[in-house]
């Protein structure tokens, strides 16, 4: 299981849960599956524990006990699925967002900046839309906007422009065609930063990831009971902000509403302690927690 992926903060994780040993839970990223077995060992017989991840190879992890439901699914459509489950209301939902280091170490699924591969970074194997298919298909202004917004390059329109230049000659296939493409707008001394902006716009672009994002939290707040935690852990600005704005006002930008009486009308309590971070010696151990940022709500 750990070398799969290392479970990133899981004490803080399971704290932020407050797990009712005979509560339903919903872990929507399984990955490895570390957080999941964690959440099992806190739960009696009554318990039960629904895993959510849409990447097929997460099934290797898959854990044979009879509270435990694995859905090969996106979490975009958490609410659906928990009501096939007839899982309604949960107790506490947990995401670790983003890729595990499991995909990021398959070289052939086009993850990582360190290995040659085709473009891919589909999380689903089976979505139509791939990183080769963005490079290529996609209009000079979606470039510049994706790169801007998603990657925040500060070059993005000409970077955008040198990608829809060059693919006109020859199509854009694999890791190192698009390095080669694009390594003169990249800054000396950057390029490993740079790079991984790169990868991580057009990560978010291919599986669609601040909406599933939004659909998720939306219908987080359905399917909880009130009292239940979410607890969820972003690795970027862009998620973490959605998470904070979500948990703060109930929608992802603007000020919360107030309904007839001047209350807040927002489905979550923040927990007081707000952001939490891993500890030095975790990042020490586990590079990948260095960015990780730890977000609690409380349904209403
Ligand atoms: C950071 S890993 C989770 C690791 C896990 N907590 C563990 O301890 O091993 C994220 C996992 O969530 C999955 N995932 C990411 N976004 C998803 C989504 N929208 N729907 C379903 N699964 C998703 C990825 O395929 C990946 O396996």
């Amino acid at each position: 299981m750990s070398e799969y992926h290392t479970p990133v903060m899981l004490n803080e994780c399971i704290e932020a849960l407050n797990i009712k040993p005979n509560g339903t839970y919903v872990d929507v990223t399984f990955g490895g599956g570390g957080h999941s077995r964690e959440i099992l060992k806190h739960l009696n017989k009554d318990g039960r524990l629904l895993a959510f991840d849409q990447d097929a190879d997460a099934r290797q992890n898959i854990i044979e006990d009879d509270r435990f439901v694995f859905v090969d699914q996106n979490f975009r459509f958490l609410k659906n699925f928990c009501r096939l489950h007839d899982a309604i209301p949960v107790d506490g939902i947990l995401a670790d967002l983003g890729v595990s280091s499991y995909q990021f170490d398959q070289a052939e699924r086009g993850f990582s900046i360190r290995f040659d591969a085709e473009l891919d970074m589909r999380m689903n194997q089976e979505s139509e839309l791939s990183a080769k298919d963005v490079i290529n298909n996609y209009s000079e202004a979606e470039l510049h906007r994706i790169f801007g917004i998603y990657g925040e390059i500060q070059n993005a329109k000409s970077l955008a422009n040198t990608i829809v230049t060059s693919r006109l000659n020859t199509p854009i296939v694999t890791v190192a065609d698009l390095k080669n493409v694009i390594a003169n707008r990249i800054p000396k001394g950057k390029e490993n930063k740079y790079l991984a902006q790169v990868f991580q716009a057009l990560r978010i672009e291919v599986n669609q990831e601040l909406e599933a994002l939004k659909d998720f939290l939306m219908q987080s707040a359905e399917v909880l009971v009130s009292g239940g935690r979410l607890v969820v852990m972003s690795y970027h600005s862009l998620e973490d902000r959605l998470v904070k704005n979500f948990i703060a006002k109930g929608k992802f930008s603007g000020e919360v509403e107030k309904d007839l009486y001047g209350n807040d009308n927002k489905p979550f309590d923040t927990v007081s302690r707000g952001v939490i971070t891993a500890s030095e010696q975790e990042i020490n151990e586990n590079n990948r927690a260095r960015s990780a940022k730890l977000r609690i709500a409380i349904k209403k």
